[in-house]
């Protein structure tokens, strides 16, 4: 069984608890990352801890450790998931602002920060998926207005991811004031007339790693890329839909509220940027990049 990376030590899962006055667990006043690693590459370390640290900003807390200390216990869990070796792997990452002596909303004072890692296998993607792609539902965004800070206070997310599996469907896209910013939890592409497209980074969405790989895969294969706001009727009567995300690669959307998007089925650019990427994890494997 993996190791766990709680506070400075390494530990079995049974030996890992946290304070039931953690305010992670009473506020949901943390932050969080999910890494996916092949062969024993993470894929896209300092974005993913460039992120953390934007997020740790955000939430006006201290950097727990440095890059290269985040980098030796990445080494370490990876080493412990040896048993799981042949399989690719996804490191989860929390930092919460500390267990403090009483609940108050307002910052505590010497209260050290609760860092967590863990690594479990990544979940290799259904066939299924690229034959047929995948259902989304539409629905208003209900999340708050920072959504750029990677914060474990996931409940709106949580709804929403929930509503949509309840619909059969695998992920709810999002609009707020007219326009569709991603999914609950994925980056959101569409493809009209050859050009592909995704919302600009902001604090309404994620600025996915996912996200940012594909437009450089795409670039690096001719596609026009553009960063531009899509609105509810371009979703509509998009070519192709995707989403992305690092546990989810990059999934074609080919029924939006039981509709067809395009043909119904994985449309030419997604095969296309989905081949680059699944290079682009061999490469990883063979630690090429
Ligand atoms: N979520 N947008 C949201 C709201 C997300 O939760 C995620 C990922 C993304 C994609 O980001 P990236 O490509 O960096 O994974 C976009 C992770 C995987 C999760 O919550 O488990």
């Amino acid at each position: 069984m993996s190791e766990i990376f709680l506070n400075g030590h390494f530990v079995a899962p049974e030996q890992a608890m946290v304070s039931v006055m953690d305010r992670g667990f009473l506020f949901g006043d943390g932050i969080y990352e999910v890494i996916p690693v092949y062969g024993d590459t993470p894929r896209r370390e300092a974005e993913h801890l460039r992120r953390l640290e934007n997020s740790l900003r955000g939430i006006r807390l201290q950097p727990p450790l440095t890059g290269t200390q985040w980098s030796s216990v990445f080494r370490q869990l990876l080493e412990s998931a040896s048993e799981s070796a042949d399989a690719d792997q996804s490191i989860y990452v929390q930092v919460t602002r500390g267990a403090a002596p009483a609940r108050d909303h307002r910052f505590p004072t010497n209260v050290e920060p609760t860092v967590l890692a863990m690594i479990k296998p990544l979940k290799p993607r259904a066939a299924s998926v690229a034959e047929h792609g995948v259902d989304a539902v539409l629905r208003d965004d209900i999340r708050w207005g920072r959504c750029d800070i990677k914060s474990v206070a996931l409940l709106a997310a949580v709804l929403l991811r929930q509503d949509a599996h309840e619909s059969a469907a695998e992920e709810a896209i999002l609009v707020r004031d007219g326009l569709a910013l991603e999914g609950s939890t994925s980056n959101l592409f569409i493809v009209r007339d050859g050009v592909l497209m995704t919302p600009p980074t902001s604090r309404f969405l994620l600025a996915g790693v996912t996200r940012a790989l594909t437009m450089e895969l795409a670039q690096q294969s001719g596609i026009e890329c553009q960063q531009c706001d899509i609105s509810v009727d371009a979703l509509l009567s998009a070519d192709e839909i995707w989403v992305t995300s690092s546990t989810r690669e990059i999934m074609p959307v080919t029924r939006l509220d039981e509709a067809a998007v395009g043909e119904g089925l994985p449309g030419p650019l997604w095969r296309r940027v989905d081949a680059l990427h699944q290079d682009y994890k061999s490469q990883l494997r063979e630690s090429r990049v």
